[in-house]
């Protein structure tokens, strides 16, 4: 009865790794409530300066895959705002400011560092060991050789995001794409396989975002 429920429920949310070749739009997902429900008294913790934007990038974003895509739709706004959010710590001034006006922060409201620190207290939150559910969450890159990111942004990544970056040969693809599937097999115990079926030629990074839910 309830743990086959259970396990539909872990499927379909396991099925939902965001893990497509950026800047492709994907998935799928897990809502950010139930883990802190019961939090809230605490004074204000970070993640408040960053989930109503995420919960706005939501609903516009489904609005558009849903006038796309007819039918249901499973995506994960948390995955993709994370994600996004952590890559504008790689872009220059223009371009960084462009990713997060584009989720839906107002820089003048919320300044980037309050941005970052509400993305690294929630994805925190969402880790913290509950005995009811699992939940993992992780960030990684994967970069093209050629390219060399700078110290600053993989230190930025690692403390705000706990995200890693690798680096690969994206010319061959077949290799790099054998390890970015056997790395999201491992992160996820063997639940998710073969998630990345293809990218293309011109390839120079893969950003990774996966949500494991028991
Ligand atoms: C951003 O916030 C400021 C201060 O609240 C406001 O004056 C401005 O209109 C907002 N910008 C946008 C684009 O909403
Ligand atoms: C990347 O892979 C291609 C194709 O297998 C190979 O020719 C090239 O030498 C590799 N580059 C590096 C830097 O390993």
């Amino acid at each position: 009865m309830e743990p086959a429920w259970l396990w539909l429920l872990g499927a379909g949310i396991l099925a939902s790794v965001y893990c497509q070749p950026f800047p492709a739009h994907g998935d799928k997902s897990v809502g950010v409530s139930q883990t802190h429900s019961g939090q809230f008294s605490e004074s204000a913790p970070a993640y408040h300066k960053v989930t109503p934007a995420i919960t706005d990038f939501a609903l516009r974003l489904y609005k558009q895959l849903a006038a796309e895509t007819p039918g249901n739709i499973l995506f994960s706004p948390v995955s993709i705002s994370t994600t996004l959010a952590l890559l504008s710590l790689g872009a220059r001034a223009d371009t960084s400011t462009q990713i997060l006006e584009g989720l839906g922060f107002n820089l003048t409201e919320t300044p980037q560092a309050d941005i970052h620190r509400g993305f690294q207290s929630l994805i925190h939150t969402l880790d913290l060991p509950s005995p009811k559910l699992e939940l993992k969450v992780g960030n990684s890159l994967f970069l093209d050789k050629q390219l060399k990111p700078r110290q600053q942004f993989l230190d930025n990544i690692r403390e705000l995001y706990g995200a890693f970056a690798f680096s690969a040969n994206f010319t061959d693809s077949a290799t790099t794409g054998r390890r970015i599937n056997e790395y999201v097999r491992k992160q996820t115990y063997g639940q998710v396989a073969d998630c990345l079926q293809e990218f293309t030629e011109d390839t120079l990074m893969v950003l990774l975002n996966f949500i494991f839910f028991k």
